[in-house]
């Protein structure tokens, strides 16, 4: 929970004299060393918007990873927790405008305007429409919004309750909050506004909702009846959300979208859908490779598809691993040296043999603990590998591997 900022702070922060402090406050180190003395000059010269001022620019720092072009964000440290990755939000406007094109979007939940700013820098988009609840959030966005969307795609942003529909939008983006208190299991009607009133109040719409990554998608479509699209999300190997897409011209499907950043800052990736054939060996002798899909086609359970599409094969129908003689352009393989044992006395020998000082220890299917594992391996030797603990079956084993690389 970071400063608490006012409407009167933000409409200082977005006027010419807020912009000029913001300059010289961006300026200032703020470091544990050096904050005493940066408070007290920004107290003497921008009181009572210098906590404003700090805060502002400390969450921009702290955004510089999630979002494109932080240093001119005006920003919440809670909003930016909430907020959708630049990258993920940009592949989703472009997504909507290439199969909505003409439509008005309303992001009805649009806080400091992470999607509509993205929205706004689309072709092919007629008008983006933003509200929320939350006036200084707002206030934000307005601001956001003129400075970081690219296009002069009309925009209005408005205060509303997200469960009063106030516009006719063709597309309707919600992406709700976790209520306070909610822990790390909540169930849908403890996100504000809830999930299923979301669904009910904009139904006959396209509906695109975010949700969390962990969200059950499957108890969604067999209790709750949803249907439509599931979409999974990872970025540069982490599964950022679960996005369900619904309405007119939506069919029932569910796909795992793979972003990544290249080292050039362009961003690639690739798709899997349940419509691909998933007809693969589910009993292979382990390949050439071991490789470790992305968390994505994990989560949206594209393991067959992702293999068939790569002529990979499953170690055993269970388990997320495969294998083969290469591995997919731009994933990361795992060569394989030899099957180990998984008893901690006979990997410690072999492991030695190997000379191996650094270990990465990937598992699935078997309760062990990596870390822990790696501790009591007291590893000595030179060289890196990597281990695969699983199961075939309900046997435990193991792979040791050269480390892991990226196949260019
Ligand atoms: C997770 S944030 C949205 C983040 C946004 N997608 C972004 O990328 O910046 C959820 C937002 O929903 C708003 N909200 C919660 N309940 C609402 C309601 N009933 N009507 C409108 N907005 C609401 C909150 O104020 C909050 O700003």
């Amino acid at each position: 929970m970071g400063y608490e900022f006012t409407l009167d702070d933000v409409a200082f922060l977005r006027g010419r004299y807020g912009e000029k402090a913001l300059d010289v406050v961006s300026g200032m180190a703020l470091t544990p060393s050096s904050m005493i003395a940066d408070v007290e000059a920004a107290r003497r010269r921008y009181a009572p918007h210098d906590a404003a001022l700090i805060e502002t620019v400390r969450d921009r720092r702290r955004a510089a990873r999630k979002l494109r072009d932080a240093d001119q964000w005006l920003l919440t440290d809670d909003a930016l927790q909430q907020a959708t990755p630049s990258v993920v939000a940009a592949h989703r406007a472009a997504e909507i405008a290439q199969r909505f094109p003409g439509a008005v979007i309303h992001d009805i939940t649009c806080s400091i305007g992470g999607e509509v700013v993205e929205l706004a820098s689309q072709d092919g988009i007629a008008g983006v429409i933003g509200s929320d609840l939350d006036h200084v959030r707002l206030s934000m966005a307005q601001h956001n919004r003129r400075v970081l969307g690219q296009l002069p795609t009309p925009t209005a942003l408005l205060v509303a309750d997200a469960l009063t529909p106030t516009s006719t939008a063709d597309v309707v983006i919600a992406d709700p909050a976790r209520r306070s208190g909610a822990g790390r299991i909540f169930r849908l009607d403890q996100l504000t506004p809830p999930l299923p009133d979301v669904l009910m109040t904009y139904s006959g719409r396209v509906v695109i909702v975010k949700c969390a990554p962990g969200l059950d998608y499957r108890a969604l479509r067999n209790r709750f009846g949803f249907t439509g699209e599931v979409q999974i999300t990872s970025l540069d190997g982490g599964v950022r959300e679960a996005c369900l897409w619904s309405g007119p011209g939506i069919v029932d499907r569910t796909r795992a979208t793979v972003l990544r950043t290249g080292s050039d800052g362009v961003v690639g990736g690739f798709e899997v859908t349940d419509d691909e054939p998933d007809d693969v060996d589910q009993h292979g002798p382990v390949g050439r490779w071991i490789v470790d899909p992305d968390g994505a086609v994990v989560r949206a359970g594209l393991v067959r598809q992702y293999a068939a599409r790569h002529g990979l094969r499953q170690l055993d129908p269970q388990i997320a691993y495969l294998t083969g003689e290469q591995v997919p352009l731009g994933e990361r393989g795992f060569e394989v040296i030899e099957e180990v044992s998984t008893s901690e006395k006979v990997l410690r020998k072999t492991l030695a043999a190997h000379d191996c000082g650094t270990l990465e220890i990937l598992v699935r299917g078997l309760d062990v603990d990596p870390d822990a594992l790696r501790k009591r391996l007291r590893l000595k030797g030179s060289r890196s590998l990597a281990l695969v603990l699983t199961r075939i079956g309900r046997k435990g084993v193991g792979f040791l591997c050269e480390a892991g690389a990226r196949a260019r």
